[in-house]
C-alpha cells in the first residue's frame, strides 16, 4: 500500500462483448472486485481512475446485429448504453466507460499496428478460410459452425468448443457448416498479417518469473504454455466490422477483435487521465496497473497484452492481473445459450444492489478456483449477516437515539474499558480490511468488516444502556460513532447501504470526504440528530421463488 501511495493507480476490468447482458458471472469475477478496491483507494487518497469499455468488434457481435437487421454501430452503441446503466445500479461507476469501436481506440490500435510492423514484429501468410459460395462472404470464427474434434459436441463455433472449453484453430472443426445459411464452406486462400508473438517467449518469461504480483497459479500454467512453444497470431480478418488495417492494399480486411480491445484499456486510461491534466505513456508508466480478469482470458492477457505492448514498446506491462475462477449458478455452469444465467437487470428488479455485493463479495475467493452462487446460501448469509449482524446494529443502536433521546445523541460521560477496548478494534478493523483489500482478498476483508460489526453488537448488548442509567449516555454515544466506522469500513463492499447510514447519522458530506483513517475518529458529535430506518430486509421464500421462476 505504501507503494501505491506515491503512485496513480490505473484499474481495468474486462471489457464485455456487446452482444448480450450482463450476468452474474461478470460481476463476481470482472466488475466487483475492481470496484472495491478503487473505492477503497480513493478513500485512502490515493490518485485512482477505473476503467472499462464495451467490447465492440469480432464475429460474434457482427452476426447479432445481422440477425437483428442492425447496423453493427448502432447495435453496439445500444449495448454500451445498457452495460453502463446496469453497472451503475450496482455502484460501479468507472470514470471512462468507452468503446472498443470508439475514433480513439481506433487510432490507438492502428498506431499499436505500424509501430510493431516498423519494430519488425508483423509478418504477412497466406492462409486457407472457410467462405461461403452462397453468401459470398469469408467465414472466419464464429460464422462457421461444427462438431468439436475434441469431445465431439455438435454446433460448436469453429473458434471455440463452449462443451469442453477449448480454443479451436482454423480449420479444425469438423463438419463444418456455414452459421448463416447451413451450407458447407468452401476454402479460399487470403493473405493475413500476423503478429510475432514467438519473439516474446524469453522476455514474456522473464517478466513473468520476475513479477511478484502476479498469482503464481497463473503463472505456473502460462510458464508451461511458453514451454510449449507461442504461436504467432493471425490477426487479421476477411469482415468488414473490425478496426480497419491501417494499409493500402489490406483495405478490405480489419483487425481481429483480441487485437484491438485490451488497448482500450490503454485509450481508456489516458482519457480519463487527460481530464486530471496529466496524460500519454508517461501517465500509464507512473500508473500501477492493474488488469481484473476472469480465468478463462488468462492466454490474452498474461501473454498476448504483454506480448504486444513489449513489440510496441511505449507502455509498462501491468503490475497485477487479478485473475479470478467462473461463478456457477445452483451449481451449474452458466451458459448463455442454454440460457442457464440471472441477468443484472433480472437481478435487481428483485434484490437491491448491495446484497449482490455482499454475497458476491463473501463468496469469491482471491484464486481461480469457482464459485457458487446458491440462492439457498444467499438468503442465509443476507439474512443472518446483512440484517441480524450489521443492520441489527445499526437500527439497535439509533432507535435507542430516537426512544430514549428524541433522536439526539447525547452527551457521554469518561470512557471506560469497554469503549478503549471497542475503540482499539476499530483501528484493528480499519488497519486489517485495508490489507486484505490492498492484498485482493476481498472476502476475507468483508469477514473482518462483519467480526467488528458482531464485537459492536456484543458491546451494546454486555453494556445493556436499558438497564444502566449510569453509564447509558455514553453507550449510546459510542454506539453512534461505532455505527459511523461501520459505514466506512462497509463503503467499499456497500455503498448504498453505507451512504443511507451517513445520512442517518445526519452527515451531508460524502463518507469519502472523511476518508479511511478518520473512521476511527469520533465523529458523531453529541447534540447531533439522528434518525434511524432500517437498513436491510430479509429475503423471503417469496423473492427466491422468483428466482426459480426466472430460472425456470
Ligand atoms: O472474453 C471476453 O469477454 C472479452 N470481451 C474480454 C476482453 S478484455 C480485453 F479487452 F482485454
Ligand atoms: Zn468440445
Amino acid at each position: 500500500m505504501d507503494e501505491l501511495r506515491k503512485r496513480s493507480v490505473v484499474i481495468t476490468a474486462a471489457l464485455p462483448y456487446a452482444y448480450d447482458d450482463l450476468h452474474l458471472g461478470h460481476i463476481a469475477s470482472t466488475h466487483l472486485p475492481p470496484d472495491i478496491l478503487y473505492r477503497y483507494l480513493k478513500l485512502k487518497g490515493i490518485q485512482a481512475i477505473q476503467v472499462c469499455a464495451s467490447d465492440d468488434f469480432g464475429t460474434p457481435i457482427l452476426i447479432a446485429a445481422e440477425k437483428k437487421g442492425e447496423q453493427p454501430r448502432e447495435y453496439v452503441a445500444r449495448w454500451n448504453r445498457r452495460f453502463k446503466e446496469d453497472l451503475e445500479k450496482l455502484g460501479i461507476v468507472y470514470d471512462v466507460f468507452d468503446r472498443t469501436s470508439s475514433d480513439e481506440n481506433v487510432q490507438t490500435v492502428q498506431e499499436f499496428f505500424t509501430r510493431l510492423r516498423a519494430n519488425g514484429y508483423i509478418f504477412e501468410s497466406e492462409v486457407s478460410q472457410f467462405y461461403c459460395e452462397y453468401d459470398k462472404k469469408f467465414l472466419p470464427d464464429r460464422y462457421v459452425k461444427g462438431k468439436c474434434p475434441y469431445c465431439g459436441a455438435e454446433e460448436q463455433y469453429s473458434d471455440g468448443c463452449e462443451n469442453c472449453g477449448r480454443t479451436l484453430q482454423p480449420g479444425q472443426v469438423l463438419e463444418p457448416h456455414c452459421s448463416i445459411c447451413g451450407r458447407p464452406p468452401s476454402t479460399r486462400k487470403s493473405q493475413h498479417y500476423f503478429f510475432r508473438l514467438s519473439a516474446f517467449a524469453g522476455k514474456l518469461e522473464e517478466w513473468l518469473k520476475s513479477n511478484g504480483g502476479l498469482q503464481a497459479d497463473a503463472k505456473n500454467y502460462v510458464l508451461n504454455w511458453i514451454k510449449d512453444g507461442l504461436q504467432d497470431w493471425d490477426i487479421t480478418r476477411d469482415i468488414s466490422w473490425g478496426v480497419p488495417v491501417p494499409l493500402p492494399d489490406a483495405r478490405d480486411k480489419v483487425f481481429y477483435g483480441w487485437f484491438d480491445n485490451h488497448l482500450c484499456y490503454i485509450t481508456a486510461a489516458l482519457k480519463a487521465a487527460r481530464r486530471t491534466g496529466t496524460a500519454g505513456a508517461e501517465f500509464w508508466n507512473d500508473s500501477t496497473v492493474y488488469h481484473f480478469i476472469g480465468k478463462d482470458i488468462v492466454y490474452h492477457h498474461y501473454l498476448f497484452l504483454p506480448g504486444m505492448r513489449l513489440g510496441d514498446g511505449r507502455f509498462k506491462l501491468p503490475d497485477f492481473i487479478p485473475t479470478r475462477g467462473h461463478l456457477l449458478l445452483m451449481g451449474k455452469k452458466i451458459s448463455r445459450s442454454r440460457r442457464w444465467m440471472i441477468t443484472v437487470r433480472d437481478f435487481l428488479d428483485i434484490f437491491p444492489p448491495d446484497y449482490l455485493r455482499f454475497y458476491l463479495t463473501r463468496i469469491v475467493p482471491f484464486s481461480q478456483a469457482d464459485a457458487n452462487f446458491d440462492f439457498k446460501e444467499f438468503a442465509d448469509k443476507i439474512n443472518n449477516e446483512l440484517v441480524a449482524n450489521i443492520g441489527n446494529f445499526a437500527h439497535r443502536a439509533l432507535s435507542f437515539v430516537e426512544t430514549r433521546h428524541g433522536g439526539v445523541v447525547p452527551a457521554p460521560g469518561a470512557a471506560g474499558v469497554d469503549e478503549a477496548a471497542i475503540l482499539a478494534d476499530v483501528e484493528s478493523a480499519l488497519a486489517e480490511t485495508g490489507d486484505l483489500i490492498g492484498q485482493g482478498h476481498f472476502d476475507r476483508a468483508i469477514k473482518r468488516v462483519l467480526d467488528f460489526s458482531t464485537k459492536c453488537n456484543q458491546y451494546f448488548q454486555r453494556k445493556a444502556p436499558w438497564n444502566n442509567p449510569a453509564e447509558e449516555p455514553t453507550t449510546v454515544f459510542y454506539s453512534c460513532n461505532l455505527v459511523a466506522a461501520l459505514a466506512t469500513l462497509a463503503s467499499p463492499f456497500l455503498p448504498f447501504s453505507s451512504e443511507e447510514l451517513w445520512r442517518q447519522l445526519g452527515f451531508d458530506r460524502p463518507i469519502e470526504a472523511d476518508g479511511w483513517d478518520a473512521a476511527s475518529k469520533l465523529r458523531v458529535e453529541s447534540g447531533r440528530k439522528v434518525q434511524a430506518r432500517p437498513l436491510f430486509t430479509k429475503v423471503e421464500e417469496k423473492d427466491i421463488a422468483r428466482v426459480n421462476v426466472m430460472l425456470g
